[in-house]
């Protein structure tokens, strides 16, 4: 007899602080026009702003930086998931700042478009019990008793916003972010992307 475990979940969690990456998030916020600037799921998003979706292509040497730290991550994921070394091309069609206020959150979603997403937290606005990020487990269980409790016990995994910290996580997986009760700003960065092997 044996017993294996299948349909695990790769999330990788890494970590570095960029000098300046606050103050440049929010001199961009300072010159929009609409809290939700990208115009996508407006109503999931509450009490937050949100930049157009070319954040990480801005010139600022801080963001620029910052995209470079996240390709180096995202490829150390995907070869420790996949076992070997790659030669990929990697792409971020997408990528956008959150700066949520007190009491602002974001309901549950998931990225669409992208193999793997990513969440850079860049300030805990003063609270890391609220504001965090909830993902919840991708196995659509359905009845319940004690024999399969062991679903229960792995259905969320819950990551607080501490400040320099990178979530790489795959683009199936849904997530919200909890009330924030901070009495600062928790500024976020996130990312869809996509990646392909070189000709
Ligand atoms: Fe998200």
């Amino acid at each position: 007899m044996s017993t294996s475990g299948y349909f695990a979940t790769p999330i990788s969690v890494y970590n570095k602080k960029f000098e300046g990456l606050k103050e440049t998030i929010v001199s961009y916020a300072d010159t929009q026009k609409e809290d939700v600037e990208s115009g996508v799921a407006v109503s999931l998003k509450h009490n937050l702003k949100e930049s157009k979706f070319d954040f990480l292509h801005k010139e600022d040497k801080v963001i620029q930086d910052l995209r470079q730290w996240i390709l180096e991550c995202w490829k150390l994921t995907i070869e420790s998931v996949h076992k070997k070394d790659v030669n990929f091309d990697y792409f971020i069609p997408e990528s956008w700042y959150h700066i949520t206020e007190k009491d602002g959150y974001h309901e549950t979603h998931y990225h669409a478009n992208c193999s793997w997403c990513g969440i850079y937290y860049v300030d805990d606005g003063g609270s890391l019990e609220s504001g965090q990020t909830k993902f919840l487990s991708p196995i659509d269980g359905m009845f319940m008793d004690d024999g399969n409790e062991f679903i229960n016990q792995q259905s969320i995994f819950v990551s607080p916003a501490q400040a320099g910290k990178l979530i790489l996580f795959p683009s199936y997986l849904k997530h919200s972010v909890s009330q924030f009760k901070g009495n600062g700003k928790r500024i976020t960065i996130a990312f869809n992307g996509q990646s392909y092997e070189k000709n």
